[in-house]
């Protein structure tokens, strides 16, 4: 591999599902992989085989589905774990077991509890173990960052010696400056014997808990790293992981300086990250750098009489540059289906003719309801329609009455229970209050309503609202999402779509093990 090429890992759905209330269900999971196969990372980190059957699930089936890009399992450093995750990943097209053992003073006393010599021991074993699977094996050495160099050193001997092909340096806690770890990679990388055989890459992993992982993984691509570990959006444990389109659009606007090589997709950046803030039900922040609403946008007098007399005064990207779109509007009451089927494609949806017929039933349906149905609102009518879970509760009717009449509001819901029709009403302090009190009589289950958001999905009066609903039950948390353009009827298919999430995740055992 040339040596100005940078290997992108993305762990959006390893380190980014450790984020709080970041879950997704089996069938998201595979589509955001293959988005992120669209958008051109090298390798896609699709969980931790070991810490949950439902996370195995998923990476066996991610394994199974993606062809272009390399695919991880990550495990600890034990033979259970490392063979847990080489079934998960074994039948994928490039599969890689990704070991990973702590090497700092205070991880290595406090929480495993060896000596130095132990953890070097358990390195050279588990590698060993590995290697006797594959021959694409990354090795990690948990805070790095925090960890003496001259150990480093040892401990990425002892992975290489074992049969460690990629060594990451990771900051695991976000303690680095980026001189600081820029000077370490670079030590690390001229104290490590390589061995003439075998190309050995230099990979880091940055948090964000100071606010530096881009800086602190772009010092160490310039000192010679060659693999960033990345995530959508930034999404991670606590304040995340570097954030995958900051770095990607820094090589690309300032190649001039870098001189870098990769294989990203910038036009597919901002379809990646609506895809993953749709699935996760986060908005994208307005002031998030590269795909925020103001990333482009210009307020000051001085800034727009400059961008209107040479763009490049206050701009430094192209909005198109990472797929913006510029809202056109796509579909409408007289659209085909196979111009919904053109639109779906061109969107990046690879979908069979049956869920294309769900769709295009879903899509005349709101085309009644309201008159353009912009790109947004396919996506949302896919997530919905496609890609939700099996349902265990079903809305079939909702009314509601609401009127300053002294009577308090009232739901009257009818549902499909396991496949049981149930109907029953009452009331609340609001519309939604009652609409939630009724669901919750029918279903028998009175979760604690974390937050609750209702956005507009596209401008416009007739605009699809888009509801978030996070509940929590007993250590168990769900995000749903529901849409519709009357925001009690999207609050409702939300809140449903949240006990079903929580029932799956109750029934896959909730409290998976995290790295
Ligand atoms: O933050 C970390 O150290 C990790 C490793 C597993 C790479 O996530
Ligand atoms: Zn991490």
């Amino acid at each position: 591999m040339d040596d100005k090429r940078i290997i992108f890992f993305d762990t959006t759905l390893r380190d980014g599902e450790q984020s709080p209330g970041s879950t997704m269900n089996l069938a998201e999971k595979l589509r955001l992989a293959r988005q992120l196969e669209s958008l051109g990372v090298d390798v896609i980190e699709a969980g931790f085989p070991a810490s949950s059957p439902g996370d195995f699930e998923a990476v066996s089936a991610i394994a199974g589905e993606v062809t272009k890009a390399q695919v991880a399992g990550l495990a600890r450093a034990t033979r259970s774990d490392i063979e847990r995750a080489w079934q998960a990943i074994k039948h994928a097209a490039a599969p890689r077991i990704h070991i990973f053992l702590a090497t700092s003073p205070l991880h290595m006393k406090y929480k495993l509890r060896k000596e130095p010599a132990e953890v070097l021991e358990q390195i050279r074993e588990s590698v060993a173990f590995a290697s006797g699977l594959t021959a694409n094996i990354q090795f990690s050495a948990e805070d790095a960052a925090r960890s003496d160099p001259e150990f480093l050193i040892q401990a990425f001997n002892a992975a290489i010696a074992a049969g460690a092909t990629t060594l990451n340096i990771p900051d695991t806690v976000g303690y680095a400056q980026p001189a600081e770890f820029g000077n370490l990679v670079r030590a690390v990388m001229a104290g490590v014997k390589r061995p003439a055989e075998r190309k050995i890459i230099f990979s880091v992993h940055c948090h964000n808990d100071l606010g530096l992982a881009v800086a602190n993984s772009l010092a160490a691509l310039e000192a010679g790293a060659r693999q960033a570990e990345v995530t959508v959006g930034g999404i991670g444990e606590r304040a995340g992981n570097a954030c995958l389109e900051e770095i990607a659009m820094a090589l690309h606007v300032r190649k001039e300086y870098f001189g870098f090589e990769n294989g990203i997709h910038t036009e597919q950046i901002y379809p990646t990250v609506r895809l993953l803030s749709r699935i996760i039900g986060q908005p994208i922040p307005l002031n998030k750098p590269i795909v925020g609403a103001n990333a482009f946008a210009h307020e000051s007098g001085i800034h727009q009489d400059g961008v209107l007399k040479h763009r490049g005064t206050y701009e430094i990207m192209d909005p198109s540059a990472v797929g913006m779109p510029t809202n056109a509007l796509v579909m409408g009451k007289h659209s085909g289906r196979r111009a919904l089927k053109a639109k779906l494609e061109n969107m990046g949806y690879q979908l069979d003719e049956g869920r294309i017929d769900i769709v295009f039933t879903a899509m005349k349906k709101l085309a009644d309801l309201k008159q353009t149905v912009y790109d947004e609102d396919i996506e949302a009518l896919v997530l919905e329609e496609v890609y939700r879970i099996p349902d265990k509760y079903r809305l079939v009717h909702l009314s509601v009455q609401c009127a300053d009449t002294g009577v308090p509001p009232t739901a009257m819901v009818v549902m499909d229970i396991k496949g049981e029709r149930r109907q029953h009403a009452g009331f609340g302090v609001g519309p939604i209050d009652a609409v939630f009190g009724v669901i919750s009589s029918l279903t028998g289950r009175k979760p604690y309503l974390e937050q609750y958001r209702v956005d507009a999905i596209t401008g416009g009066p007739d605009a699809l609202g888009e509801v978030i609903v996070r509940l929590t039950d007993e250590g168990c948390r769900s995000v749903g999402r529901g849409s519709h353009p009357d925001i009690i009827n999207a609050s409702a298919r939300a809140y449903i779509n949240a006990l079903n999430r929580l029932d799956k995740k109750r029934a896959e055992s909730c409290h998976k093990e995290t790295k």
